[in-house]
């Protein structure tokens, strides 16, 4: 099977996306990661980290939605005593702390403004400015950045910097949706549920050739981490056991109209931001309130739910 260290890639479009990670991974070049929600981000980033020349150095991770925005820049680069209120000693920034490493910036579209500016410096000199100090030091670090936006659309309304964006996109790598890699399906299945079985010491169930094909026509919105989730579910409730396509969830067998066919756009267009509100409301009011069910309803990551939900103040 085609793998690099944990991650599980047999399609032909994801084989030539992991062709290029090794390639990339070999070097010290930034990586720009796409890819849908549950696409497998961030088990890439780690697979690249472990393949590279810096394996044995630090590596941190920092999710950019979660980071709060007055603190966001000495978190990043550090500050020293005095330099603000609060700063009652120096402070070594992430940045800073994975020198010689590897630093994967997740859902780098949610980096503040100023920010971008400031990170665009860093990539370019090498040069990380402390908060409050007078001289920048030189530190050696490998950005490795991810988001499930479109980028460079973000960039034509204005909310990304270009010349970051560039900065980036040096070797972009993107990971397709699970519904354009239906090749792999069955790898992944029988991958998750095997390492399910081994891990809790439990007897492989066995799925029949109806059931893999269900699992194929599904269209997964929330693409590996959902499959992932759903063979765990399967291997626990039927251990040993023969699965067909009847014991599958029913989400997968006779999938809503949303999830299969998706919306059709009404003539008269739609408030987007509006409907994705609603419907954060009414996964909220699902799950009483569960923020990791409701993010999980949504196909979306926790981290992206509670950014969502701080965006449009429903927390
Ligand atoms: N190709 C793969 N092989 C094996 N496991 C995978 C693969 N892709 C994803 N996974 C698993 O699926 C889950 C989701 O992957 P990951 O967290 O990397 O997604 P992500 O793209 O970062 O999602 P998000 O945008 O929501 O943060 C993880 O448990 C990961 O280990
Ligand atoms: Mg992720």
């Amino acid at each position: 099977m085609n793998m690099l260290n944990n991650l599980v890639g047999t399609s032909p479009a994801l084989e030539s996306v992991l062709r290029n990670a090794r390639m990339a991974a070999a070097t010290n070049v930034t990586v720009l990661i796409l890819g849908e929600t549950g696409t497998g981000k961030e088990l890439l980033t780690e697979s690249i980290q472990q393949n590279s020349q810096r394996s044995t150095q630090p590596f941190i991770k920092i999710n950019c939605a979660a980071l709060q925005e007055s603190l966001a820049e000495s978190e990043l680069f550090g500050h020293i005593k005095g330099a603000f209120t609060g700063a009652h000693a120096d402070s070594t920034g992430k940045l800073k702390a994975a020198d010689g490493g590897t630093v994967f910036l997740d859902e780098i579209d949610s980096l503040d403004m100023s920010l971008q500016g400031k990170l665009l410096r860093f990539l370019e000199s090498g040069e990380c400015q402390a908060v409050g100090k007078t001289h920048p030091d030189m530190i050696d670090v490998r950005i490795i950045a991810a988001t499930n936006c479109n980028l460079g659309e973000r960039v034509s309304q204005g909310l990304f910097r270009k010349d970051l964006y560039y900065r980036l996109n040096v070797v972009p790598l993107e990971l397709p949706p699970l519904r354009q890699r239906g090749s792999e399906i069955t790898a992944l299945v029988d991958y998750f549920i095997h390492n399910t079985a081994t891990e809790h010491h439990l007897a492989e169930p066995m799925l029949t050739k109806a059931a893999y094909k269900s699992l194929k026509s599904y269209l997964w919105p929330g693409n590996v981490r959902e499959l992932k989730n759903v063979c765990e579910r399967l291997c626990i409730l039927r251990q040993g056991q023969t699965i067909d396509s009847g014991n599958l969830p029913q989400e997968i067998t006779s999938p809503s109209a949303t999830a299969n066919q998706g919306f059709s756009l009404p003539e008269t267009g739609i408030d987007l931001e509006a409907l994705e509100i609603d419907l954060i409301r009414q996964a909220l009011s699902r799950t009483n309130g569960n923020r990791s069910k409701s993010a999980r309803l949504l196909g979306i990551s926790r981290d992206t739910m509670l950014y969502r939900m701080n965006k449009y103040q429903l927390a």
